[in-house]
């Protein structure tokens, strides 16, 4: 089977985060190739970081989008990882040309334009992938199968947070890249921890319990001084079959690195899973607590999980792999509708996803605003 070629917005230049990751996730399984990109706002700049890159430069995402409608470049699809607010012009430029699209998340700005891409994204049938890394671990995505299942039983409660310290001090002030755009309204949007990390919660506490949240009761904190935005964000959400779930994100827990992770309580058992230490998940049924390794060589990984699988027990698979993992989804759902003979994909967040996300994070700085007033999402 041909490589698939892969286009890139955003994720070039020194101080760029996760771009870099972004390359090494595309290449990791050598079925898919970086061959092209726009990655910089700035023409000059993207060329520069195109060839530091060494693939094809563009100086803008619509040179990009005029070499493959002229076909002078070809792509299989392109991935998003610019700021916030540049994702919803490209990634709706892409899908209306008919080019498959994994874009990061947040998925856009706004609701309404969330709304708009998933429209379109189902008008074309496009494959569409949101870039929730997480979702990608090969243990968070056996705990999904877990639940539907039904091995823990009916949910009850939902724990899922993201805890921080990086922003703890007004980081922006100087000049950092990352946390400048991210406490900026105008490229970050209505919230910048819900909508940074807070939808990395939420995703966990709906992704993997099948359930959408109803509505929500929050209180969204800003401690850092000088900030417009909130920094720490706190959701009592009400989950479709009644269920509590607990969705907490915050950028100020001082020594805290990516403490990302969950628990689902249901009548038969318990799930938890954090993304520190990314290779077990715990399912405990009462009596004895039963710990899920990752490794490629297990009997009890679902066939569904498998294919996402590189190695036997006891050599990590990691970040890396689980945003691989997106990528190969992408991949999956490519080369099916070519008829190659690929696994079926794992039900990764798509665009409903994050039109979910978009209105969660919308639901919950209206509550805020409003001192924790039940809100419907
Ligand atoms: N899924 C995850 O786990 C995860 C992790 C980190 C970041 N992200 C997301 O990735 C995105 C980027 O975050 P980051 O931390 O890498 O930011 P960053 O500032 O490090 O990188 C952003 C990149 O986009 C480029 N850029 C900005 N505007 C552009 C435009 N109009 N056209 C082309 N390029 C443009 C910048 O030059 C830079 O290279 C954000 O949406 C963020 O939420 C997701």
């Amino acid at each position: 089977m041909a490589r698939l070629r892969v286009g890139l917005i955003g994720g070039g230049g020194p101080g760029s985060f996760f771009g870099g990751v972004h390359k090494r996730a595309i290449s990791l399984d050598a079925s898919r190739e970086l061959v092209a990109g726009a990655l910089r706002s700035n023409p000059r700049a993207a060329m520069q970081a195109a060839r530091d890159y060494g693939i094809k430069g563009y100086p803008s995402y619509q040179a990009l989008l005029e070499a493959c409608l002229k076909g002078k470049e070809q792509l299989d699809y392109v991935t998003i990882v610019t700021p916030n607010h540049a994702h919803y012009g490209p990634a709706r430029a892409f899908v209306e040309a008919g080019i498959p699209v994994l874009c990061e998340k947040p998925m856009t700005m706004t609701v309404a334009e969330a709304q708009d891409l998933a429209r379109l994204v189902k008008r074309k049938r496009v494959p569409f992938v949101l870039a929730h890394t997480y979702t990608g671990h090969a243990m968070m995505m056996m705990a999904r199968e877990l639940v539907h299942q039904g091995e823990i039983g009916e949910v009850r409660k939902v724990e899922a947070w993201y805890n921080q310290g990086w922003l703890a001090t007004a980081l922006e002030k100087s000049g950092q890249q990352q946390a400048s755009w991210r406490t900026d309204p105008k490229k970050t949007g209505l919230s910048n921890c819900g909508g940074d990390i807070g939808t990395h919660a939420f995703m966990a506490a709906t992704w993997v319990s099948g359930l959408a949240v109803k509505r929500v009761s929050a209180r969204l904190n800003t401690f850092v001084k000088g900030r417009v935005l909130d920094d720490d964000f706190n959701v009592v959400a009400e989950l479709q079959n009644g269920a509590t779930a607990l969705i907490t994100a915050t950028q100020i827990a001082i020594g805290y690195k990516n403490d990302n992770g969950f628990r689902v309580f249901g009548t038969k058992g318990s799930l938890e899973w954090r993304q520190e230490q990314a290779e077990s998940l715990l399912l405990r049924r009462g009596a004895h607590d039963e710990v899920y390794w990752q490794g490629a060589n297990f009997g009890y990984i679902p066939d569904s999980v498998k294919p996402y699988l590189r190695m036997p027990a006891g050599h990590h698979e990691d970040f890396f792999e689980a945003l691989a993992n997106l990528h190969l989804s992408m991949e999956f759902m490519i080369r099916r509708r070519r008829k190659e003979r690929v696994p079926a994909p794992f039900a990764h967040p798509g665009v409903d996803a994050g039109v979910a996300g978009m209105r969660f994070v919308a639901a919950a700085v209206a509550s805020s605003k409003k001192k924790g007033a039940w809100t419907k999402v």
